[in-house]
């Protein structure tokens, strides 16, 4: 993996995916044999789930920190794919607990075979990434994702207790997406340098850099939501205030907001639906409040990379040092 860019810095996300190519590559092949089933209908959520692409950046993220802690084995090729198999079964459900209809640039697959069957082939899938955990037969690492996975369901469940919540404050909602999606970042870092056997401070340096890079990266996500195009974004726009979530938006537009505004944006909260999103995008960009939130996740990205300084300089953790900033700016 060193071959590539040994010599040349890695400053966009091309040469990430170029530097990282062989070990991607691998992780692809491997998910795509270790989703058979001989049951058809799994075999076709399955292949329409992690045939709509996706980014990969969990497993990436996990490669890379596995490489740049100095780890020369194989099993980073597995964790990866466990990783990316847990990812793809919180989107299933995620989906139909959302009601989204777009994801991946395609439909969702409870649109197309239904609510039970997403919610059964999310279960294949979190099973599935079990069955290779397993194989690499390391009490440390299935501690480390077990705890992430309950970690995950606690954080939809507290989010989904959230709804319509016009209180939520600002502490409040980074617990919510630091369970929901920045502790499985956090692991996919930390098992990178358990597999490369670094010491407990530096595993934690690893994951505390994963936490702030997936808090950044659900921040970025959630003004995306308010400012994306539909086909960047490939799921649809505006379905957190359809759904009544609140994210950090609209917590910085409530805190700023008039009093009249403030109690009118309470009431379009309070209500859900998305009828009134040209109001509150009116008020979002009053207070700034997308700005805001972007600058926030921007200060998050740059306390990420500070954790790295534990690692060497290698084109492995330059790489590390540019995935954080595409967390937030997806442009690169
Ligand atoms: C989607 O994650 C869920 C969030 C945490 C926002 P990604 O944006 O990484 O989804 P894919 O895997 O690329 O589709
Ligand atoms: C996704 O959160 C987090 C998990 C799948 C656990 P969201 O619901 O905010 O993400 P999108 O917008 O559907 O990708
Ligand atoms: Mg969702
Ligand atoms: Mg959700």
């Amino acid at each position: 993996m060193n071959d590539v860019a040994s010599n040349a810095d890695v400053r966009t996300l091309a040469e990430v995916l170029q530097l990282a190519a062989a070990d991607r590559d691998r992780v692809d092949r491997l998910i795509g044999r270790r989703l058979a089933s001989d049951v058809v209908l799994v075999n076709q959520i399955g292949k329409h789930i992690v045939g709509g692409g996706g980014k990969r950046l969990r497993p990436l993220l996990h490669l890379l920190c596995a490489r740049a802690a100095g780890y020369r084995g194989n099993d980073h090729i597995q964790l990866a794919a466990v990783i990316e198999f847990i990812h793809t079964a919180t989107l299933l459900h995620d989906d139909v607990v959302d009601e989204s209809s777009r994801r991946r640039g395609q439909k969702t697959a409870h649109q197309i075979w239904g609510n039970a069957a997403s919610v059964l082939v999310g279960d294949f899938l979190y099973s599935r990434s079990f069955q290779l955990m397993v194989e690499i037969d390391r009490l440390d690492v299935m501690r480390i994702l077990a705890d992430t996975t309950n970690t995950i369901a606690e954080g939809e469940v507290l989010q989904l207790m959230q709804m319509g919540n016009a209180d939520l404050n600002v502490a409040d909602y980074f617990r919510v997406i630091s369970d929901k999606t920045a502790c499985l970042f956090a692991a996919s870092a930390r098992l990178g340098g358990v597999l490369a056997e670094l010491d407990a401070a530096a595993c934690e340096r690893l994951a505390e850099f994963g936490l702030l890079l997936g808090q950044a990266f659900q921040i970025a996500d959630d003004v995306l939501d308010y400012r994306a195009d539909d086909k960047e974004l490939g799921k649809n726009i505006g379905d957190d205030l359809a759904e009544g979530k609140v994210t950090l938006p609209l917590i910085l537009a409530l805190e700023r907001a008039e009093p009249a505004e403030q109690r009118h944006l309470r009431e379009i909260i309070e209500s859900g639906g998305s009828q009134n999103m040209d109001q509150v995008q009116r008020i979002l960009h009053e207070t700034q409040a997308l700005e805001s939130a972007l600058g926030q996740a921007q200060e998050l990205a740059a306390a990420a990379a500070e954790k790295l300084r534990i690692l060497p300089i290698t084109p492995e953790r330059r790489a590390m040092e540019v995935l954080a900033r595409y967390a937030v700016d997806r442009s690169l």
